[in-house]
C-alpha cells in the first residue's frame, strides 16, 4: 500500500508483417502516445470535463471503454467469487465513519513527501525524484550489461560481470548508499535529510533545470468532504483511498450472515480516491480509480502458506488472458510495513516499463485488531476445529481496474503492414474482454440484407454484445472493428438469403469462412467462454 509502506526497488487473406516496437524508450513513448490517442478516437477513454479543458488525472470511459472495463470486472469477479466456494462479494459504501481511517492508519500515515521547485513553481513527490535518479543509474548498469553481452557473446557470464565490472560496481554502490539513506530517512520521518539527499544527488527540476528547492513536507492523500450542514470537524468524511476497509469493517456481518468458515474471503470492486500529486502516465495513476480487492481470512500461522497460494493463483489469472508470461514479473517488497509479514507486487511491462499492477500482501491481524480497538467491538472467530477463538490473519489481493485496462490496451495495440502495402491498427484484445464480440454487417444496405442481419442479431444480442453496421464499404467496417478489437465480424450477403450461411471473419488472421447461421453461437461461445 503506497504511502504506508516504503518499498526498496530492486533493482486472412494477407500475410502480414508485425512492427516490433519494444526497442527503445523513445519508440515506446511514441507508441504510448499513439495508444492514448487511439483510446480517445475509438471511444475507450476521454479526458474528464474535456469541454472545460479537462480535469487533471481524472478520466471518463467511453462507449467501448465501459464495455472493456465491465468485461475485466466480470472476468475478475468470476475467477475470484463465482468460481470459488469460499469467497463472497460485497459492495460497501464509499463514505465510511471517519474513525475507520484513523484505525487503518491512513489519517496519520497515508502521506506523500512533496517538494516544490521555487523557479518553475512545480510540485514533485520527493520519493519519485529520488527513485527516478536510481532508475537512471540502473539504466546505466543495464547498458553496460548489454554492451558486454554483445562483445562476449555466448561466453558472457552476467553474474560475474555484475560482481566485478568497476563501472557497474560504482553505479550499484551509488544506488545502495542513496537508497539506504533515503529509506532510512523516510522511516524516521527525517524530511530535512530527504531534501539534503536531493541536493547532494544534484537532482534538478525537469522544467526549470534549477536546484532551487523548498523544504520537503508530508501531504495526506485522502480527499475530505463535509457531511451535513454544519462544518465541524466531526462531520469531516474522507473519500475512501482503498476499498479494503469496507471489507474489514463488514467482516463480522458477512462471517455471521454467510455462516462462513475460515479460511474464507470477501471480494469487492469499487471506486477509490487519492489526491495524487504526481499524476501521470494517462490512466496509470489517477485521482479517482477503481480497485478489485479480496481479503482472505485465515488461521494465524497459516498466512505465509496462503500468501504463496494467492501469489500463484493471481499470476495464473493474469496469464489466463493469454498474454505472454514475459510481460509479468513479481517484485518482492524488501522493506515491509509494520503490520505486514510478506508483500509482493505483480508488475506488468507497460510501454513506460515494468510497473505495479497488483499487490499481494500478508497483512497479519493488523486491520481487524485495530478496528476491534477503535470500535470497542469484539472482532474474532471461534474455530470449532481448534476449539480456539482468535482474530483472523489476512491475505490481501488488490488490483487496479484502470491499470489492468491500460495493460490490456497497451498490449493489444498492434500496427500491421499488410501484403498489399496497406496498414491496419488492430486491437488484439483477449476475446473475452473485447467490447463488441461480433460485428453484424449486411454487405449492402438493400435487397433485404439489413432485415436478415437484424434477424440474426436478435438471436445473438441476449448473450453477446453485438453491433449492427450497414454504413461504408465492408473493408472500412472491418477496419473499424479491428480498431476496437472485435474478434469476429459476420457478413450477410445475397447467398445468405438463399442458404442461410454467412461469412465469418477472424480479427487476427483476417481469414473468412462460410458457415451456417446456426454455427455462429457455437463459435462465439468457444472463443469467449471465461
Ligand atoms: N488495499 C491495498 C492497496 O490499496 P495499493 O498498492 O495502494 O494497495 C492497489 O493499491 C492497487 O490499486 C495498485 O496495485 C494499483 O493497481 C491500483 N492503484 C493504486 N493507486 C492508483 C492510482 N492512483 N490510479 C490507478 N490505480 C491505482
Amino acid at each position: 500500500m503506497r504511502g504506508l509502506v516504503y518499498k526498496v526497488k530492486a533493482s486472412g487473406f494477407y500475410h502480414m508483417m508485425h512492427y516490433h516496437y519494444l526497442c527503445s524508450m523513445a519508440q515506446n513513448e511514441e507508441v504510448f502516445k499513439k495508444i492514448i490517442s487511439h483510446a480517445k478516437e475509438y471511444g475507450f477513454v476521454f479526458q474528464s470535463s474535456e469541454i472545460y479543458d479537462g480535469l487533471s488525472a481524472v478520466y471518463d470511459y467511453g462507449q467501448n471503454g465501459v464495455e472493456l472495463k465491465n468485461n475485466i470486472k466480470q472476468y475478475w469477479w468470476k475467477a475470484m467469487v463465482q468460481h470459488q466456494e469460499n469467497i463472497v462479494g460485497i459492495d460497501s459504501a464509499i463514505f465510511m465513519h471517519p474513525t475507520i481511517w484513523k484505525a487503518s492508519g491512513h489519517v496519520d500515515a497515508f502521506n506523500d513527501p512533496l517538494i516544490d521547485n521555487k523557479d518553475s513553481k512545480k510540485r514533485y513527490r520527493a520519493d519519485v525524484l529520488i527513485e527516478d535518479q536510481f532508475a537512471k543509474w540502473q539504466d546505466k548498469i543495464d547498458k553496460e550489461v548489454e554492451k558486454a553481452e554483445k562483445r562476449f557473446g555466448e561466453a558472457f557470464d552476467k553474474a560475474q560481470f555484475l560482481a566485478t565490472n568497476p563501472r557497474v560496481l560504482e553505479y550499484q554502490a551509488k544506488i545502495d548508499t542513496a537508497s539506504k539513506r533515503f529509506y532510512g530517512a523516510m522511516e524516521n520521518n527525517d524530511l530535512a535529510d530527504v531534501k539534503k539527499l536531493i541536493e547532494e544527488l544534484e537532482i534538478v527540476c525537469p522544467v526549470s533545470g534549477s536546484r532551487n528547492w523548498t523544504e520537503v513536507r508530508q501531504f495526506n492523500l485522502m480527499f475530505s468532504t463535509q457531511m451535513g450542514s454544519v462544518t465541524e470537524d466531526s462531520n469531516t468524511l474522507y473519500l475512501r483511498p482503498e476499498t479494503a476497509q469496507g471489507i474489514f469493517v463488514n467482516y463480522l456481518n458477512v462471517q455471521k450472515t454467510g455462516r462462513m468458515k475460515i479460511p474464507f474471503g470477501i471480494a469487492q470492486i469499487g471506486k477509490a480516491f487519492r489526491n495524487e500529486i504526481v499524476a501521470r502516465q494517462f490512466i496509470f495513476r489517477m485521482r479517482e480509480f477503481e480497485q478489485m480487492e479480496m481479503q482472505f481470512f485465515v488461521r494465524p500461522g497459516t498466512e505465509l502458506e496462503w500468501f504463496e497460494k494467492w501469489k500463484e493463483t493471481r499470476l495464473n489469472w493474469h496469464l489466463s488472458l493469454g498474454i505472454p508470461s514475459a510481460k509479468y514479473r513479481f517484485h518482492k517488497h524488501e522493506k515491509l510495513a509494520h503490520y505486514a509479514n510478506a508483500a509482493v507486487d505483480i508488475e506488468f511491462e507497460f510501454p513506460f516499463g515494468f510497473k505495479e499492477l497488483e499487490g499481494i500482501h500478508s497483512r497479519t491481524d493488523f486491520d481487524l485488531s485495530s478496528h476491534q480497538k477503535f470500535s470497542g467491538k469484539k472482532i474474532t472467530y471461534f474455530d470449532p476445529e481448534l476449539n480456539e477463538t482468535y482474530v483472523p490473519y489476512v491475505i490481501e489481493t488488490s488490483i487496479g481496474l484502470d491499470r489492468t485496462f491500460l495493460a490490456m490496451l497497451s498490449h493489444a495495440y498492434t500496427e500491421e503492414k499488410l501484403e498489399d502495402g496497406s496498414e491496419r491498427v488492430v486491437m488484439k484484445l483477449p476475446a473475452v474482454l473485447a467490447p463488441i464480440k461480433c460485428g453484424i454487417l449486411p454487405l449492402v444496405a438493400k435487397d433485404g440484407l439489413p432485415e436478415k442481419a437484424r434477424e440474426i442479431m436478435d438471436t445473438l444480442k441476449y448473450d453477446y454484445m453485438v453491433q449492427f453496421e450497414e454504413k461504408d464499404s465492408i473493408g472500412k467496417r472491418y477496419r473499424r472493428h479491428d480498431a476496437i478489437g472485435t474478434p469476429y465480424c459476420i457478413t450477410i450477403d445475397h447467398q445468405t438469403l438463399e442458404d442461410n450461411t454467412v461469412t465469418i471473419r477472424d480479427r487476427d488472421t483476417m481469414q473468412q469462412e462460410r458457415i451456417s447461421v446456426d454455427k455462429i453461437d457455437e463459435i462465439l461461445r468457444k472463443k469467449i467462454r471465461s
